[in-house]
C-alpha cells in the first residue's frame, strides 16, 4: 500500500519539520524581544521542553542564540526553495537577504575553527573566497586583530549586504570586497592564508579555483579547505546533506578526494586538521611551498 508507507513516512518526517521551526520561532522571540501571543508561546515552549532544551534555550547569551538561528533559518529557507523550484539546477542563486544573513552568521563559525587549530598567523592578509555578506570576513578580523581580508565574490546580491555589513562592523579598512570569481581573481600583493569552501563552490570551478589559489598564495601560506562532513552513519543524513550541497551550487568532496586534489595540486604538508569542534565541518590543510 504505497499511499499509506508514504504517507506514514511524511508524517514521522513532520514531527523533526515542525519541531525545528517550532525551537526557531521561540529563539526569534527572545531575538525580537517580544512576548507574542500567549497561546501560541506556550505551545512553543512546551516543544522546547519536550525536546529537553528549556533550560539550555533560556541560557543562551544573544550570539550563540543568533549562532542557532541563523543555521535553522538558512536551511529551513533552503528547503522551502527546493520544494519551490525542483527541477532548478544547483546554484547559489539565493537573494533573499534573511537567508543570506543567516548563511554569514552561520559561516562567522570557522573564524573560531581557524582560530582553534592555529592556523591564522598573528599578522596575516587573508583571502576569504565566497566571502558572501562577509560574515566570516569580519569575524575573522574581530578574532585576529592583526589581519587584514579580501573577500572574493561574484555574487552582487550578496555584496551589497557585505559592504553594508562591513561598514557597520566599522572595518572597512581591513576588508576589501572584490566581485569575482576565485578563478578569475587577479591581485599581485599575495596571501599568507586563504578559506576555500569547496561545498559552496561549484564542482566544474573547483579545479581551477585550487590552481589558482596555489597562485595566489605566498610562499609558506596557507590554504584551509572546509571539505564534506562525509562522518554520518545514518544513509537518510548523508543524502540529505550532500542534495543541499550541491544544489546550493557546491561540491561534494570528502578530506581524503580533497588532499588527493590538493597534492596532484602541488601543495605541500597536505592534512586534515584535528577536530577539536562539534560542528559538522571538517578542514583539510595545505602548505604552498
Ligand atoms: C554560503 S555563501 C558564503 C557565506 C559567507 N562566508 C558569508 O560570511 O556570508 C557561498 C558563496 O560562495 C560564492 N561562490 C560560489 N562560487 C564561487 C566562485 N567560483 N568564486 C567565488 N565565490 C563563489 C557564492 O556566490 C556565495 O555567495
Amino acid at each position: 500500500m504505497p499511499f499509506e508507507e508514504v504517507m506514514a513516512q511524511a508524517n514521522r518526517l513532520l514531527v523533526g519539520a515542525q519541531a525545528l521551526g517550532a525551537l526557531t520561532a521561540r529563539l526569534r522571540l527572545d531575538e525580537l524581544g517580544v512576548e507574542g501571543d500567549p497561546a501560541v508561546r506556550a505551545e512553543l515552549d512546551r516543544v522546547v521542553a519536550a525536546l529537553g532544551l528549556a533550560d539550555d534555550v533560556a541560557a543562551l547569551d544573544p550570539a550563540e542564540r543568533s549562532v542557532v538561528l541563523s543555521f535553522a533559518r538558512s536551511y529551513l529557507a533552503q528547503a522551502l526553495d527546493l520544494v519551490a523550484e525542483p527541477a532548478r539546477a544547483g546554484a547559489w542563486g539565493f537573494d533573499d537577504p534573511v537567508l543570506l544573513q543567516a548563511q554569514g552568521s552561520a559561516s562567522a563559525v570557522v573564524a573560531r575553527l581557524l582560530d582553534a587549530a592555529e592556523l591564522v598567523p598573528p599578522v596575516a592578509r587573508v583571502l576569504d573566497v565566497g566571502t558572501g555578506v562577509a560574515g566570516l570576513a569580519i569575524a575573522l578580523c574581530q578574532t585576529f586583530p592583526g589581519v587584514t581580508v579580501v573577500g572574493v565574490d561574484p555574487w552582487e546580491p550578496a555584496l551589497a549586504i557585505a559592504r553594508e555589513n562591513v561598514a557597520a562592523a566599522g572595518v572597512e579598512e581591513r576588508v576589501t570586497l572584490v566581485a569575482s570569481t576565485i578563478e578569475e581573481l587577479e591581485d599581485e600583493e599575495g596571501f599568507d592564508v586563504a578559506w576555500l569552501p569547496s561545498f559552496f563552490i561549484p564542482e566544474p570551478a573547483l579545479d581551477g579555483a585550487i590552481a589558482r589559489l596555489h597562485a595566489l598564495l605566498r610562499p609558506g601560506g596557507t590554504l584551509v579547505v572546509g571539505a564534506t562532513y562525509g562522518a554520518d552513519e545514518d544513509p537518510v543524513a548523508a543524502a540529505v546533506d550532500d542534495l543541499f550541497t550541491v544544489r546550493a551550487g557546491g561540491s561534494v568532496v570528502p578530506p581524503h578526494a580533497m588532499i588527493e586534489r590538493l597534492v596532484a595540486a602541488s601543495f605541500s604538508d597536505v592534512r586534515e586538521v584535528e577536530r577539536t569542534w562539534d560542528a559538522p565541518l571538517r578542514l583539510v590543510a595545505a602548505g604552498r611551498g
